[in-house]
């Protein structure tokens, strides 16, 4: 069965008699680091110009953790911010999800030490590793334990500390990430009965093909190279791309994944609100949402001010776009997200 179709309840799970057809978003939050790195200041590190980072990406300047910042710092900081908007306190959360590629360490997950710093209680706490589809991964993952009722408040955090897995000596990939965190906290969306314009997550589609792994990844540091002075002299620990394969094949799929996430809503483009896309390359969003119909007024963006932050990307543009009151209550979004794996994905949210 496809995901986003099931929503009935599987025999021997814990489910209550009212189901909710659904999960909602509560509540969101962001943080970015107060370190601001601009474009000219890469044109002091690498062979770079800011012209050709502008004309390329849209990328103006991006934020950088200091040191002593970890990941779940950030990621504990966004979520203090859903929680409060929510009203939820830590302690009533059932399920902590964090997607992330940049762990505080490779074990345990980080999840683990934003339960700790928040102080919730025991509940299940773990990592989803999706790379810029993250956030998504984890709100689908979220969206199925709410719906079945088996969780009733999930946090879902999109974080990366990027400026510490990045080489900045390459040029073809340090001038495109930043560090950020951006949180949602999930709850049940109530019956669907009498009520036409329902608020929360009407579908969501998540997909991966392994077959293009190599093509983003970090070649050592894991279990297959441990890290070693050889792996570190050639800088194999920090991020590799080949940059144009990425670029075609997010074009070509996040148009199918966002009409997919409308064919499972019912909906077509005219009845989006809102683009939030995963803030990876302003030309790929562009091409994108020419190719759906949308017009460029509905699609929000922060590229400019915050880069590619990955998983984190699509919460913090969220979080920023409802606290300057251009998403209100009511309003539907549309989500999109494709990065390394390669996994992509897109959600559509009546936040
Ligand atoms: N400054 C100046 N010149 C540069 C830079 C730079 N920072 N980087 C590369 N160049 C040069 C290249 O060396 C090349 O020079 P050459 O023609 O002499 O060989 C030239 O610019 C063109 O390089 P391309 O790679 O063809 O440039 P392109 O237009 O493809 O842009 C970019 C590169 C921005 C990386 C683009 O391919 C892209 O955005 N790809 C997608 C990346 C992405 O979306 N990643 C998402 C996932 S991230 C995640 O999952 C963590």
């Amino acid at each position: 069965m496809r995901f986003g179709e099931d929503r009935l309840p599987h025999r021997g799970e814990n489910l209550t008699t009212q189901l909710p057809p659904h999960s909602r978003i509560l509540g969101t939050g962001h943080y970015l680091p107060p370190v601001v790195r601009t474009n000219a200041d890469l044109e002091r590190m690498v062979e770079t110009s800011d012209a050709w980072i502008v004309e390329r990406t849209g990328i103006r300047e991006r934020r950088i953790a200091p040191d002593g910042t970890l990941t779940s710092d950030m990621a504990t900081e966004a979520a203090k911010g859903a929680l409060k908007i929510a009203g939820i306190e830590a302690s009533a959360l059932d399920m902590i999800i964090v997607g992330t590629v940049t762990p505080d360490v490779p074990m345990p997950a980080t999840a683990v030490f934003v339960q700790q710093k928040l102080g919730a209680g025991a509940c299940p706490a773990f990592d989803v590793s999706a790379a810029c589809a993250g956030f998504l991964f984890a709100m689908s993952i979220a969206d199925k334990f709410i719906a079945t009722g088996q969780a009733r408040y999930v946090l879902v955090v999109g974080v990366e500390l990027l400026s510490r897995i990045i080489d900045w000596t390459d040029r073809t990939t340090c001038v495109l990430f930043g560090d950020g965190a951006g949180a949602a906290v999930l709850g049940p969306s109530g019956p669907r009965e009498g009520d036409s314009a329902p608020r929360g997550v009407l579908s969501t589609s998540i997909l991966t093909d392994g077959s293009l792994a190599k093509s983003l990844w970090i070649p050592a540091g894991g279990s297959a190279a441990p890290t070693t002075a050889e792996t570190v002299e050639q800088r194999l620990h920090y991020v590799h791309m080949r940059g144009q394969d990425i670029f075609k094949v997010a074009v070509k799929n996040l148009q199918s994944a966002c009409k997919d996430a409308l064919d499972r809503a019912h909906m077509t483009h005219a009845d989006i609100d809102w683009v939030c896309a995963h803030q990876a390359n302003k030309r790929i969003i562009d091409l994108v949402v020419e190719r759906l119909g949308v017009p460029p007024r509905k699609v929000l963006s922060n590229i400019d001010r915050v880069g590619n932050t990955s998983s984190a990307s699509i919460p913090i543009l969220l979080d920023e776009r409802i606290r300057d009151g251009t998403v209100r209550a009511g309003d539907t979004v549309l989500m999109c997200a494709l990065g390394a794996g390669i996994s992509w994905g897109s959600a559509i949210v009546r936040v």
